[in-house]
Formats: structure tokens, sequence, C-alpha cells
């Protein structure tokens, strides 16, 4: 029996006869040789037909596979140092599982609107691999950074009865006789199993109802969350530091070649080094009040402001302490300048803009009552989380990292639709 392999394997069978199993992305013929671009998923391979070797009846066969027919091709690997990956296949035998009707996408340029609406079809394309084996990979290395640091998993809820993120971008849906929202964020569980814990992280998808439509927003997406028992604001810029750092180098370590089919400058990921320029607030302001922006103290940043300063880095910028109005009601306030939070947000460079948000935690009892009341939240929803202070508090902080969002910024796309296999965006739900 000739071994099934996968077209990544293609080199460990040098000389051998094997069968590769996969679909028909392009095809070109000259006489009595029709050459076969075959995907598998894993990669390609150049698959050589000839007349002489298949015979009448199976080179009439080939001639008739379309774009994205399924076929099943079995021959000999033979190196060839011209041939895409070093190596081609020559068939002997071939056998077409499924003929494709004709292929909306055709390899030549399709509207942005197009491609979106055969998100389905259009993942086949090498471009989406690499994106998407790039946002496989920076998922792997977020697990990998927190296992390995003694975080423990624990996945907290997607229904909830709490806001997190502020109530204006809640999906509500109906739970039985009550209402639940979809979650913006794991954070305020995180807290509790925090606290049973000592240090944990959540990764899930996360809902946020934002009408906004930009190259930034999705109505769902995934984030990483970790959360940590006695930990301050300072330790949080330091994991995120550290955490950045390490997701950037695995990349490179071990997605060159996707890099390079997205043709990204990878001179300006290898500056993502520690030590990250720590920029407070105040100081933020006054360099975009230099740039010439409007901004002024107290006001929150929008893309434009995140755009302009991420321009001025060459790594992500760490941005902390803004003013608490302006932020969420459970952060803690600055002991030394109480009318600002001790928060951060991480700009990543090149005007990607923010990827983390996070920062320490209000503790005391008393402060997160009034606050809560403050922002007008319903306090019955809130007593599992007013609790946590009340039985051993401690200071904690944590921070989110929302996957498209960095996958934008380390493939270097100029939008998030790209970076998961199915965005949710503004009015569209389709695919
Ligand atoms: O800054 P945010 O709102 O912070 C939180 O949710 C905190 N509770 C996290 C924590 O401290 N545990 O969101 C965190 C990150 C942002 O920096 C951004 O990367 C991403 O989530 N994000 C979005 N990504 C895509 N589309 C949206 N609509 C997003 N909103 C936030
Ligand atoms: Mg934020």
């Amino acid at each position: 029996m000739t071994p099934v392999v996968y077209v990544q394997d293609i080199a460990r069978y040098a000389g051998q006869d094997v069968t590769i199993r996969g679909w028909l992305r392009n095809k070109r013929s000259s006489g009595k040789l029709h050459f076969l671009i075959v995907r598998d998923g894993t990669g390609d391979l150049q698959a050589v037909v000839s007349k002489a070797v298949v015979g009448e009846e199976s080179f009439a066969q080939s001639a008739t596979l379309t774009q994205e027919s399924s076929i099943l091709l079995t021959g000999t690997v033979k190196q060839d140092a011209r041939a895409q990956g070093g190596f081609e296949l020559d068939v002997k035998h071939l056998e077409s599982v499924h003929i494709a009707e004709p292929f909306p996408i055709q390899p030549k340029e399709h509207s942005v609107g197009f491609l979106m609406e055969h998100r389905h079809l259009w993942l086949r394309s090498s471009r989406q691999h690499a994106v998407l084996r790039i946002r496989h990979e920076i998922v792997r290395a977020c697990r990998n950074f927190f296992d390995d640091r003694g975080f423990l998993l624990v996945d907290t809820p997607i229904f909830t009865p709490n806001a997190c993120e502020g109530t204006t971008t809640l999906f509500q849906t109906d739970y039985f006789d009550e209402k639940a929202y979809l979650t913006q964020s794991g954070q305020l569980y995180s807290e509790a199993t925090a606290a049973a814990f000592g240090k944990v992280y959540c990764f899930g998808p996360t809902f946020r109802a934002e009408k906004s439509k930009t190259r930034r927003h999705l109505m769902e997406f995934w984030m990483v969350e970790p959360e940590v028992a006695f930990a301050e604001l300072s330790d949080m810029m330091n994991l995120a530091e550290e955490f950045l750092s390490f997701i950037v180098e695995r990349v490179l370590e071990n997605r060159r070649n996707e890099l390079a089919v997205l043709e990204r400058d990878i001179t300006k990921l290898e500056q993502v080094k520690a030590p990250f320029p720590r920029v407070p607030y105040t100081d933020a302001v006054a360099l975009l009040q230099k740039k010439g922006n409007p901004i002024q103290f107290g006001d929150d940043f929008g893309g434009d402001e995140e755009t302009l300063l991420s321009k001025e880095f060459d790594r992500p910028a760490i941005v902390h302490l803004y003013p608490a109005p302006i932020k969420a009601f459970y952060m803690q306030n600055d002991p030394q300048q109480p009318d600002l939070a001790l928060c951060m947000d991480v700009l990543a460079p090149e005007g990607y803009g923010e990827i983390i948000g996070g920062g320490q935690r209000i503790h005391e009892y008393e402060k997160l009552l009034a606050r809560i009341q403050e922002h007008k939240l319903p306090e019955e929803a809130f007593q599992w989380y007013l609790d946590l202070r009340r039985y051993g508090s401690v200071p904690h902080a944590g921070f989110g990292m929302g996957i498209e969002r960095a996958v934008a910024w380390i493939c270097g796309l100029d939008h998030v639709r790209e970076t998961i296999a199915f965005p949710r965006m503004l009015y569209k739900l389709y695919p």
C-alpha cells in the first residue's frame, strides 16, 4: 500500500510512491503534460501528469479538472529545485473525488466586499492560510506563556448578569425568565478565580455591540486575560512586556514563511524587545498636542489619537494612568493623584494602536460599592463581585489582549476582518 501523506511531510518521502489528497488550486498544460498545483491544507505541491504514464483515459480526465476539484493523486515524489517547496509528484494514478462547479474566486483581484461574502471559500487562499496559521501560533504562544509561568486556565462564562466594560455595548439575550448579556470580558470572574488560585487566565470569545465600523472593531473577538492576586499596575506592565516579546519571538521563530507570504517587514517585529516605553497619559496628551492634535486632558483617545501615538514608537508603548472618569468602574485610583486610574493600555507600533487594556482593581468594599452606585450599575447583580472584597481581599491586577488586534499587528494587516475565520462585524452576520 502506498502511504497517504500530507504535503508538509513530503520531503521525507523523496524517491518513494505516495498518495496525496487535496484540491486543485491551478492547472496548466503543454501538450502531453498537465501540471496540477494541488493544495491539501498543509501546503501546495506541483503534480505532473503525463499522457505516456497515466494513459489516454486518465489524461483526458485530468483535463476536465476545474479549480477546487477534489482529487486523489498517487505517484513518485521527486526532488526538483525548480518546484515550489523543492519537490514535485510524478503522477501514476489519478482519481477525481468531486468536480467543482466554476469557483467564484478566481486568481485575479476581487473587491473586499465580494471576498467577505465568500469568506467560507476565501479561506482556501494562500494569504488566508498564512494569516490563520500565524493566528494559531499566537494563540499557542499565549497559552504556553501562561502555562509555563504557573497560571491556571479557568474558563469564565459567556452568559452573564453583569456588564464589565460599560452598559452601552451589551448584547442582551433572554435567559428563561431573566435577561442575560453576552460577556464583554472574563475579568470579573477571573478576579474570583485569582482569589481562589493566585494567578489565573481565561481565554475565550467576548462580545461588544459596538456601533463602530473601524479597522479595529469586531462584535465578537477572542481575548486572553491574566489576573494576579497580590499584584499591582507595575507588575502588569512587566508581565505585558514579557508576554508580547514572547509572542512576537515565537512567530518569528516558527512562522517565517507565512510572514513572507504576507510580505511583512520583519525588521519591525525584530525590534519588539523589552524595555517598552512607558508613557503616562499626561505625557501622551502633550505629545499629541505637539503633533497638532486637538485633544485636551481628560479626553479619551480615539482611533486617530491611537494611530498617531503608536507611530511615535518602534515597539509597543505602555500608556498608563488615564483620568479615572474615562475608564471602567472597577479601576483603582492612583493614591498620589486620585483623579488618575492605575490602568494601562498597550499600543502596538506602526499605527496599530491598543492591543492590551488592563490595570489594578479596586479591592476595598466601600470604595467599590460607591463606584458601582456612581456608575448606576445594578447592585444586586454585583453582590457576588462585592463579596470578593469581604473575604480576604488583596490588591490584584490583570489585563486583556484582543487576539484579532494582535494578529492584525503581527501580520501587518490593515483591518481585523481577515484575522478570524468568520468575522462578526457591524450589520454583517453572513456567512
Ligand atoms: O480594553 P478592554 O475593553 O479591557 C477589558 O475588557 C478588560 N476587562 C481586560 C482585563 O483587564 N482583563 O479590552 C481589552 C482588549 C483591547 O485592548 C483590544 O485588544 C480588545 O480587547 N478589544 C477588541 N478587539 C476587537 N474588537 C473590539 N470591539 C474590541 N474591544 C476590545
Ligand atoms: Mg481598552
